[in-house]
């Protein structure tokens, strides 16, 4: 259905997508967007339909989306024995034993990137903490050196600008190529270097992982190891932004968390399914199917509005409010494949990190939570959001009383 009174690429969705989301459910559950030539779907079932439909809905459209910035097939692309085989190495690599590892790592970088900024008593929780912690965080995790961070957090940002734009113009695409071909240069000889002494940290795993008795090439491992980054890194920083902007928001809330930490899992659920910072999972349609009375021909591509279909008023009660204690949110299994939001998908390419990016949130939460103490948007600061592919706020500029004593890093 094309109504020409609306487009995802308005300024207006762009500002607040949220106040287009219950119009869209209503009237336009099946949008059409020339511009971008994609079917919108907005409404719950719909979306668990297409997302639970691997077959009817594939995911070849990553193969011209995703696949010419990682130089390789990206896991969501495969399916079969080899997508089990090769989505449990990265499942053993972020669960477990290795998972308390990891904590430790988001722990110290979360002490170390906000220590400077403790005595201030002012800082930017998306520019200042957020994007970095992100990044050195996740190179730390997947084992690499995160000294020339910057530089990564450079190339990674072109190549998720590929990924995530709706609309590239030729010049754009070609900044976004060079940045994949300069991050590939920079990790093939990382790789090559694990082949030769592997190590216990993901790219050794995937170094030596053999499926059918075959390894994996170097820039299939290249291309794995782009993937993993770039789905770690990009939602990180929007989902401890949006946490404590809502947390902020409702002081009660607020206070809660902060009498009981427990409670922090909860409120990360609750943050993304409100806001889930992957907006958009594009799909295509290998065969005719319909929806609310529209046919989406065999060979489009469909994009699920996640957001959309997180504030579905069928799937949700009184879905526009925050609240962590909503009994429909089923916070215990929000991280599972029996999750009711669908931040992190669902079905067969449901998120392998949702175990990781809970743990990860909740750690640098309760620690940021422990030091800041009362916390509230600086004078004169302006919330906004940006993003229709991935969401989140463009900065977080928050004040809170000034802390004198060092930090420990274990504490
Ligand atoms: C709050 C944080 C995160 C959110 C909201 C998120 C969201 C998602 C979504 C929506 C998908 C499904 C894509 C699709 O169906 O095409 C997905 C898949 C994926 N995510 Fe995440 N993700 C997060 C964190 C992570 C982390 C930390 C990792 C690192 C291990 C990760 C790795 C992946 C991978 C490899 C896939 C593809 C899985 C497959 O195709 O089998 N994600 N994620």
């Amino acid at each position: 259905m094309v109504d020409r009174r609306f487009s995802i690429l308005s300024e207006g969705f762009a500002a607040a997508p949220h106040r287009y989301y219950g119009w869209l459910r209503d009237r336009a559950p099946v949008h059409h967007e020339p511009a971008v030539d994609g079917y919108f779907l907005s409404r719950h079932q719909d979306v668990r339909r297409v997302l639970g439909d691997h077959e009817t809905f594939s995911t070849e459209t990553l193969q011209v989306r995703a696949e010419p910035v990682m130089r390789g097939r990206v896991f969501a692309r495969m399916t079969g024995a080899e997508h089990t085989a090769k989505r449990g190495i990265v499942v053993r690599a972020f669960t477990g034993p290795a998972l308390q590892e990891q904590i430790r790592a988001v722990r110290a970088n979360a002490v170390e990137l906000v220590a400077p900024f403790l005595s201030r008593g002012r800082i930017d929780l998306v520019n200042d903490f957020g994007k970095p912690f992100a990044v050195r965080v996740t190179l730390d995790v997947l084992g690499l050196d995160k000294e020339d961070w910057q530089q990564v957090a450079h190339w990674l940002g072109g190549v998720t600008e590929f990924v995530t734009g709706l609309v590239l113009t030729p010049e754009r695409r070609r900044h976004c190529l060079d940045c994949a071909e300069q991050l590939e240069a920079h990790l093939a000889p990382v790789v090559e270097r694990r082949r030769r002494h592997p190590g216990d940290d993901l790219v050794s795993m995937l170094c030596t992982a053999e499926f059918d008795g075959i390894a994996m090439s170097t820039r299939e491992v290249t291309a794995l190891v782009v993937n993993v980054l770039l789905a770690a890194v990009e939602p990180a920083d929007k989902t401890l932004a949006l946490l404590f902007k809502y947390l902020i928001d409702h002081p009660g809330q607020l206070a809660q968390v902060r009498r009981d930490p427990a409670l922090l899992s909860a409120a990360v659920a609750e943050t993304l399914r409100l806001t889930p910072p992957v907006q958009l999972v594009p799909r295509r349609a290998e065969q005719d199917a319909e929806f609310a009375g529209t046919v989406v021909p065999a060979g489009a591509t469909v994009f699920c509005m996640i957001g959309a279909a997180n504030r579905d008023p069928g799937a949700f009660t009184d879905p526009d409010a925050f609240d962590l204690h909503r009994p429909d949110l089923g916070a215990a299994r929000s991280f599972t494949a029996a999750a009711q939001h669908l931040a992190f998908g669902t079905g067969l390419h449901q998120c392998v990190g949702a175990a990781f990016a809970r743990a990860e949130i909740e750690t640098v939460a309760a620690l940021l939570l422990r030091l800041l103490d009362d916390l509230r948007p600086s004078p004169g600061f302006r919330y906004r959001e940006t993003g229709l592919y991935t969401r989140g706020p463009v900065s977080l500029e928050l004040d809170f009383t000034p802390v004198r004593e060092p930090v420990p890093a274990h504490p």
